[in-house]
């Protein structure tokens, strides 16, 4: 149905408008999509949080994308059901395409825990754009720190499919970087992130 409805009666003009590499020129950088993946409370917003300062006080235009932010706008009729989570990294993903394609460097925040989910992100972003990062702190320190207290709620079942507990995560098999946040400064994320992006963004 919506196919149809898109040959007949949608015109896109995407030859029409200024291009990625008219954007890119002007601001003097190149869009990438940092994809972070991890259990609720490994640190994603914080390493992204830190990057973005780092980047912008180096004139590098940065955008994050971040979970419990984007649930409570564009997200914000999704749950955590399997499909719900794979409606959300989807339209995550188209979003942060239009940011990258803007030559923004673009840091999403998600738990995003399976396999399959970020292959689509993947997808959808394009894979010279995307770079995976793993924040992989094991799961027992992200329920030691349980900053927003979930963890304790999903042991006690008062939150259900929680990721690590009641609901699966998928580690990434070969991402492009792993940060231990139980090992490592913020500081040396921070530089670690940074290091992937590359100069490519300078
Ligand atoms: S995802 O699985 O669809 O990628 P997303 O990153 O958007 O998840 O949202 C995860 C955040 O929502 C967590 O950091 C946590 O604060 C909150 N949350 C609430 N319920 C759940 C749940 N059942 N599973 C995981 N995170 C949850």
């Amino acid at each position: 149905m919506a196919d149809k409805i898109i040959a007949s009666s949608i015109f896109p003009i995407f030859d029409k408008m200024m291009s990625r590499e008219d954007k890119e020129k002007l601001l003097g950088q190149h869009g990438i999509m940092i994809w972070m993946t991890g259990l609720s409370g490994s640190g994603k917003s914080t390493i992204a949080i830190g990057v973005e300062r780092e980047l912008h006080r180096r004139g590098i235009l940065c955008r994050i994308l971040d979970g419990d932010n984007i649930r409570t706008g564009i997200n914000s009729n999704l749950g955590f059901s399997a499909e719900d989570r794979r409606e959300n990294i989807r339209r995550i993903a188209e979003i942060g395409k239009l940011f990258v394609e803007t030559g923004i460097v673009t840091i999403a925040c998600f738990v995003s825990p399976t396999i399959g989910l970020r292959q689509m992100a993947r997808n959808i972003i394009g894979a010279k754009d995307f770079r995976e990062v793993y924040i992989a702190p094991p799961l027992s320190e992200c329920e030691r720190r349980d900053v927003k207290g979930l963890y304790a709620r999903a042991r006690r079942g008062e939150v259900k499919d929680f990721t690590g507990i009641s609901a699966p995560f998928e580690a990434p098999m070969h991402p492009d970087l792993c940060l231990d946040t139980s090992q490592m400064t913020l500081e040396e994320e921070v530089e670690a992130v940074i290091g992937l992006i590359g100069i490519d963004t300078k």
